[in-house]
């Protein structure tokens, strides 16, 4: 376990399955229309860290030898219903008058193509658990390719943005393509409650950026203010992030038959890693260098918005209230407020948050049989608070 000094490399657990991720997304993302596939396919060339499918593997692991309850007579899905290849038919996009005239385009679903769903033999992964693994990646990558637009980022994983390269509404076409896809995935794995838990997370992703948006403005008359614009921050950070982390930890264990306490413990493991992961993130915008994350550094008070760092030194430093108020958009105001942060114990505060969500992320799957996949999710926690990307 995480306490001993044998390092479980968590990455290395699931190696095999992750060289195979990148291909079988790539192939979720083919189209008939060649740039539409490009720009999909965009953010696959570069190294993301895969932190949410590794997640989801290693959940479907440590959990393979836990506490069962099949839910449903015949859960035995055929592999055939996940695997058939998802790809357009190239006729529309032919310059022949005729061929274009056919309004209906095969169905994604009837393939016309050879290609077939690869991985390694692993018997503790299940085929569909594999696939809510590129799932997961699917969505995530989609919402960064909205993000991207709505944050005017210029990079992303070291190389220009999507946006930059091709334009914002290619950019915004390709993350609803990439959501289809993942939609069609989805609905193959004949899984009611997990289409549920993950058209879910889509809303939520949507409705925690709304709430960034739309920050409601704190009334510091009220005693309480600061707390209820930590709390509020925690809201919309969980629906940001922590919910496709929880939803698909939880869809993992609900694909793998697990118990309701089972199933239980890796949403709550995925909710406070994910809680915890996306502090760190926002005490990464202010301390690390935009070179080494291989996006823009900084960028929250850029764009205007107050994360924990900020939240936990307003109390102390009540000016940060009239730059919060307008949203740093005066000359030299991002400059005194990150001066202010990092004058005040906000970092650390910001710190210590994290470590207690990802000490909960511990003990919520301490009762999990022993094994590799389980301390490789206890070492995801002790990655997620030393990461420096
Ligand atoms: C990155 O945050 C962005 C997210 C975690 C989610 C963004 C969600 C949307 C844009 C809503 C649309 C969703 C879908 C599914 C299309 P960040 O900007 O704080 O981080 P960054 O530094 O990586 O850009
Ligand atoms: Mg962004
Ligand atoms: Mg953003």
């Amino acid at each position: 376990n995480a306490t001993s000094n044998v390092t479980i490399d968590p990455l290395k657990l699931v190696a095999q399955e992750l060289k195979f991720l990148n291909k079988n997304i790539r192939q979720l993302l083919g189209s008939g229309h060649p740039v539409l596939a490009t720009v999909a396919k965009y953010y696959t060339q570069s190294e993301g860290k895969h932190v949410r499918p590794l997640l989801v593997l290693l959940m479907a692991r440590a959990t393979a030898f836990a506490a069962k309850q099949p839910r449903y007579e015949s859960q035995s899905l055929s592999r055939s219903s996940i695997d058939t290849p998802i790809s357009s038919p190239t006729v529309l996009y032919d310059n022949n008058p005729d061929q274009a005239s056919v309004s209906e385009p095969t169905s994604p679903l009837t393939s016309t193509s050879n290609e077939t769903y690869a991985f390694p033999d692993d018997a503790s992964i299940l085929p569909s658990q594999r696939r809510l693994a590129e799932i997961t990646e699917l969505i995530h990558t989609a919402s960064l390719l909205h993000d991207d637009v709505i944050d005017h980022s210029t990079t992303r994983r070291s190389a220009p943005s999507a946006n930059t390269t091709f334009g914002n509404k290619m950019a915004v076409l390709a993350g609803d393509f990439m959501l289809g896809r993942a939609s069609v995935a989805l609905a193959r794995l004949r899984d009611p409650e997990v289409v549920e838990l993950l058209a879910t997370v889509i809303a939520n992703l949507v409705e925690g950026e709304f709430m960034q948006l739309k920050n409601t403005a704190s009334d510091e008359s009220n005693p309480k203010w600061n707390e209820q614009a930590i709390t509020y921050y925690l809201q919309k950070t969980y629906l940001k992030s922590a919910s496709l982390i929880s939803k698909s930890c939880r869809a993992a264990a609900i694909l793998g038959q697990c118990a309701p306490s089972v199933v239980e413990a890796a949403y709550q493991y995925g909710k406070n890693l994910g809680l915890a992961f996306q502090l760190v993130d926002d005490m990464l915008d202010y301390t690390i260098s935009a070179g080494e994350l291989g996006k823009p550094a900084g960028a929250d008070l850029e764009l205007g918005l107050a994360t924990a760092p900020l939240l936990f030194a307003w109390k102390d430093r009540p000016e940060l209230g009239l730059l919060v108020g307008r949203k740093f958009a005066k000359e030299g105001d991002v400059q005194r407020a990150r001066e202010l942060v990092l004058q005040s114990d906000g970092l650390k505060q910001t710190r210590a948050l994290a470590q207690e969500y990802a000490d909960k992320a511990i003990s919520s799957i301490s009762f999990f049989p022993p094994g590799e996949a389980k301390d490789g999710l206890e070492e995801m926690c002790v990655k997620v608070m030393k990461r420096r990307k």
